[in-house]
């Protein structure tokens, strides 16, 4: 008997270097489609990745931790896997979370987090005019995404400039995959001295900003475990929010390096620049792919879903889903930013970024400084892909810069 192929080998190298003509070939097969080597659910289209997103018992998150695992064994060279039985949610879980979610929500909004852009604005501007004057090619992650996002994540934070050798050693250690087992615990170690240490000073004494909500708002019944959920809100918010943003900006410059013509035009008119940045999350998502676990069995387009299986949201492809947007295939910064910005590269309802009007902010003021200071770019030597097929992004973008 012939064996249908499987639909998608999660370690095929495409899915890192280029996924898109693979994804295109998902999409035109439609709904979800099982993968037996990999015993997941792929789904490819916008609209299911939305059915998802709102489904009140599938939308959680807790699939996640489940497709990292995926990823981690993709990496060591498995070839196949299964997913293993999810255990029941605990009492209470769903109000815990959405109680989470709010504090998080809030601290992230507080006019602390306003105080930090004029010094962010500054120091891409500054970083910017350096590189374009430097001459010979330069990383456009190394030299800049990556110096300036790590100073307005440790501004978040409330590190000191002495700290900031242990904070940029944590954020660092999240790009190196290779990373030696015992560095990686010593570093670990420290960033969680440091933020357990910060968030005693403000329970001891109240300070406005970030750290200090968390610490504040609401004290759990007991102080050891409040402490312990405010130290995992902020390593969690230092490392992940660094790669999305790094990434993105990353995937968002490779594309300007790729079409000239479209870095030509927000040198010609710079107030296409947030147009740009929510062109780029649509196009070349950092992230790729968000797990789900099916709580109770689900009908997703004509697929019978079972409960107990675990969905590949792959918001990569859903952002290129040509029901959605004209040319999906095609990165144009003067794409309307409404329509461009119904992307799913933030996730989607009650699960979606926090940090989403943050970022958007951050990478405009990261992509203004760089039109501002330079008049023309091209790539200089291969890209370096970050190797995941949930994460997309470059780690190195070498680029030849000339000043106005
Ligand atoms: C461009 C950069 C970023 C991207 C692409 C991104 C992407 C995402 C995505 C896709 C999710 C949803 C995960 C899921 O549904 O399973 C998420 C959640 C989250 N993000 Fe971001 N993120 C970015 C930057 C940030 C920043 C800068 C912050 C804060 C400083 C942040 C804070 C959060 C938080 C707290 C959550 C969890 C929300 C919850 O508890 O429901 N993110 N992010």
């Amino acid at each position: 008997m012939a064996v249908a192929a499987d639909p998608l080998d999660l370690s095929a190298p495409e899915l890192v270097t280029d996924p898109y003509p693979t994804y295109a070939g998902l999409r035109a097969k439609g709904g979800p489609q099982y993968s037996e080597q990999w015993d997941v659910w792929l789904v490819p289209g916008y609209d299911h990745c939305q059915q998802v997103f709102s489904s009140a018992v599938n939308r959680d998150s807790l699939g996640q931790p489940y497709l990292r695992m995926l990823q981690a064994e993709v990496r060591r060279g498995a070839g196949s896997w299964r997913v293993p039985e999810a255990p029941a949610l605990p009492e209470g879980y769903e109000d815990q979370r959405a109680a989470g979610r709010r504090v998080n929500g809030r601290a992230l909004s507080t006019e602390f987090v306003d105080t930090l852009w004029p010094g962010f604005a500054a120091s891409c501007r500054e970083t910017a005019a350096a590189l374009a004057g430097r001459g010979g090619p330069v990383d456009l992650v190394g030299d800049y995404a990556k110096p300036v996002v790590t100073g307005l994540l440790a501004g978040l934070m409330g590190v000191s400039p002495q700290e900031l050798p242990v904070f940029s050693a944590w954020v660092d250690s999240g790009y190196e995959q290779d990373l030696d087992e015992e560095r990686r615990r010593v570093v670990a170690m420290d960033i969680r001295r440091l933020f357990a240490q910060r968030a005693v000073d403000r329970l001891r004494e109240p300070k406005d900003d970030f750290l200090g909500y968390l610490a504040a708002n609401p004290m759990r019944e007991d102080v050891k475990r409040h402490l312990e959920s405010v130290l995992g809100a902020a390593l969690m918010i230092s490392m992940v929010p660094h790669q999305g943003l790094v990434l993105s900006f990353s995937t968002l410059a490779n594309a300007l390096l790729t079409r000239p013509d479209q870095y030509a035009l927000l040198r010609k008119e710079s107030d296409l620049v947030p147009r740009a940045v929510e062109e780029g999350l649509r196009y070349d998502s950092s992230t790729q792919a968000l797990g789900r676990l099916v709580r109770e069995e689900a009908t997703i387009g004509a697929a019978r879903v079972p409960a107990g299986s675990l969905l590949v949201l792959m918001v990569g492809s859903a952002n290129r889903d040509e029901r959605q947007w004209p040319d999906a295939a095609t990165f144009d910064v003067t794409r309307e930013q409404r329509s461009a910005s119904r992307h799913l590269g933030f996730g989607h309802g009650a699960t979606s970024c926090l940090g989403a009007a943050m970022s958007r902010k951050a990478l405009t003021y990261m992509l203004a400084a760089l039109v501002e200071a330079v008049a023309e770019w091209a790539p200089a030597g291969p890209a370096e892909a970050f190797p995941e097929f949930m994460t997309r992004g470059f780690t190195a973008l070498p680029a030849e810069l000339r000043r106005p």
